[in-house]
């Protein structure tokens, strides 16, 4: 729960174009009163300060810094972005070895900053990451979050609006889950538009199998396709951070997409993976345990044998 709700303090671990976005989504919406940013890259860190204090001077005054892990002692919240972003050609998962790496030398000074709020991570891939920090800290799986799925989910939502003509995305109920990565899948089943069942939308309006798998098919390789044209991604997951962030701030009790430790659902076990949880000022609060078809518990099965192949490989 947040220290002091007239004064919110948010450390961010990662200065790249991710932490810099998430800094000026955060600095935009005014939701920390207190933002301090960590990178080995010191003096990109007082530029970036700097450079978000004169955006907040149109916004909201906030107190924004260059910091140091001793400043995450009394933070509600830290932020993890730092690790390398996929290149062309690159999965997410390809990057598990160099930045479990990163991690390591990063979850260490911040426990020991005598943090004890809620971590929130980016870096990917995110699910191994995630789990990796949770281990690391000894923290309670419940104060440790992932972004997971939750800028697939936009992603879907938004091809969902495009393709019912119901522009606002968040009038789609429909979620992503599993790794957030190649074996990420939409849990059409479960979608709902205004509670109608969106298969049943999609039958009536002669939408094919195949247009819905081509539809989870691009917004699974989206990112793909945004680096591949401008050499990485960071506005979207940026807002998706800071609308998690809100949640855990605002103590909001809000049902998010994120990596989250299983602990029997789904029937899987000591794995963090993408699912809709009760996201608010203790971390998260509870998984809403999706009814997945036949199909989709099977593709939630495998993409969690995928990541615990990967997490096995990588952690040893
Ligand atoms: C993406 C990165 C954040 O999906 O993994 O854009």
């Amino acid at each position: 729960m947040v220290k002091n709700a007239n004064h919110q303090k948010v450390m961010l671990i990662g200065d790249g174009a991710v932490g810099s976005s998430y800094a000026y989504a955060m600095a935009l919406q005014g939701v920390a009163e207190e933002f301090g940013i960590i990178d080995i890259a010191k003096e990109r860190t007082i530029g970036d300060a700097l450079d978000l204090e004169d955006a907040t001077a149109f916004s909201f005054p906030k107190k924004i810094y260059s910091a140091e892990y001793a400043d995450c002692k009394d933070a509600d919240l830290v932020v993890i972005t730092a690790g390398a972003p996929q290149k062309p050609g690159e999965t997410r998962l390809d990057l598990v070895n160099k930045n479990l790496g990163i991690l390591s030398t990063i979850v260490k000074p911040i426990v020991e900053s005598g943090f004890d709020g809620i971590f929130l991570v980016a870096a990917n891939p995110v699910d191994i990451l995630t789990y990796a920090t949770w281990k690391l800290s000894g923290f309670p799986k419940h104060k440790v979050i992932g972004s997971g799925p939750s800028l697939d989910t936009a992603r879907l939502r938004a091809a969902i609006a495009k393709m019912t003509g119901i522009n606002d995305p968040r009038s789609i109920h429909a979620f992503i889950m599993g790794e957030h990565g190649d074996s990420e899948f939409a849990a059409y089943s479960a979608a709902t538009i205004g509670g109608k069942p969106f298969l049943d939308w999609a039958q009536e309006n002669n939408i094919t199998a195949a247009q819905l798998d081509e539809m989870e098919d691009q917004v699974r390789n989206k990112a793909y396709e945004i680096i591949n044209r401008k050499g990485a991604t960071f506005y979207g997951v940026a807002t998706a951070l800071a609308r998690i962030s809100k949640a855990i701030l605002r103590d909001e009790g809000a049902v998010l997409p994120v990596s989250a430790y299983m602990d029997g659902q789904y029937g899987l076990n000591d794995i963090y993976i993408g699912t809709p949880g009760v996201v608010d000022g203790n971390g998260l609060r509870q998984i809403i345990e999706v009814p997945l078809n036949e199909a989709e518990q099977a593709k939630m099965t495998a993409s969690a044998a995928t990541l615990k192949q990967v997490l096995t490989d990588g952690m040893n």
